[in-house]
């Protein structure tokens, strides 16, 4: 076993022999979206990103499904294929599943993937002078609640809906060719959380400048009207004596931060020398790559935000 329960990583990691690891994770949440299509191809992505989270290579998925017998059998069916686009997009093939009936429909994938084990990315290896670079724009969680109560225009809906279906496999893609310290994918826990979680063992603080942050456009708006999801405030909660913030935040930013993401960017952690070229790279493979923080020296807190 290289990486396994202790370290709060994304997956399991098994050694195979000195040229492969096999990488095993599961993921499955009730719908977030109205549209069974989108909703079977955001729970894909978010499972999928596991494993990309890794430094890994999908190769096998199997469904994960729970329904209640009165949906229609389109709704099962609309699900399912748009699980199933997800995990061909990624490389991978859906090798079957399970599914049994449930009051609430419930979707998610369990993945295998490959990895060689000089080149897995964990959680945990930050260095003090890292700077970190995300690859998706923070405010789905806002931005879904938003859409519950029609509150989203269809434009701003759609692009919320982008977000979450796309595949962290561009950007992991970008990152291999670089020196990658660490590395998670942003989802319930929100920046500030998976951020903290990142620090844990490393003996360094990690600052996030929050102006460089990339936000989805209206999750500010819609934060100040108190459109706020509760994992937020369990995130705040979960969170609250890890973390230090410098000069008056604006209290929208802060609900953003700790927004819980589903199907978010990866959160990488480079060489400062590396961080510019790896930017360029995420920007000319078509994905969002923003600077938005750095690895100190430990202080008190585990984050800090200025
Ligand atoms: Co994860
Ligand atoms: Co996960
Ligand atoms: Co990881």
């Amino acid at each position: 076993m290289l990486v396994g329960f202790d370290s709060n990583d994304d997956a399991a990691v098994y050694k195979v022999n000195e040229e492969t690891a096999m990488i095993q994770t599961v993921d499955f949440f009730p719908p977030m979206v109205d549209d069974p299509y989108n909703f079977g191809q955001i729970a894909a992505a978010n499972a999928l990103s596991d494993v990309y989270a890794m430094g890994g290579k999908p190769v096998l998925a199997m469904n994960l499904l729970t329904f209640p017998n009165c949906l229609p059998l389109t709704v099962v069916e609309g699900i399912l294929q748009g699980g199933a686009s997800k995990v061909l997009e990624a490389g991978a093939v859906i090798a079957g599943g399970h599914s049994i009936e449930d009051k609430e429909p419930k979707y998610g994938l369990c993945v295998t993937g490959l990895v060689n084990p000089q080149k897995i990315l964990t959680n945990n290896g930050i260095k003090k002078g890292d700077i970190l670079i995300i690859t998706k724009p923070l405010g789905t969680g806002i931005l879904t609640t938003a859409a519950k109560a029609d509150l989203l225009t269809p434009e701003e809906n759609k692009k919320a809906i982008a977000v979450m279906t796309a595949l962290n496999k561009t950007a992991a893609e970008a990152a291999q060719d670089f020196s990658i310290h660490g590395c998670t994918d942003i989802t319930g826990f929100g920046l500030i959380g998976h951020a903290a979680e990142m620090t844990i063992g490393s003996n360094c603080t990690i600052e996030l400048w929050q102006e460089k942050i990339p936000v989805l456009s209206k999750a500010l708006e819609l934060a100040r009207m108190g459109i706020i999801p509760a994992g937020a405030y369990r995130n705040m909660d979960y969170t609250k004596d890890k973390v230090q913030t410098l000069g008056q935040l604006p209290q929208d930013v802060l609900d953003v931060l700790y927004d819980p993401q589903t199907s978010g960017g990866l959160l990488l952690s480079v060489p400062e020398s590396d961080a510019e070229k790896l930017v360029q790279r995420l920007k000319d493979s078509g994905v969002t790559g923003n600077t938005i923080g750095c690895v100190k020296a430990k202080e008190e807190k585990a984050v800090i935000i200025k």
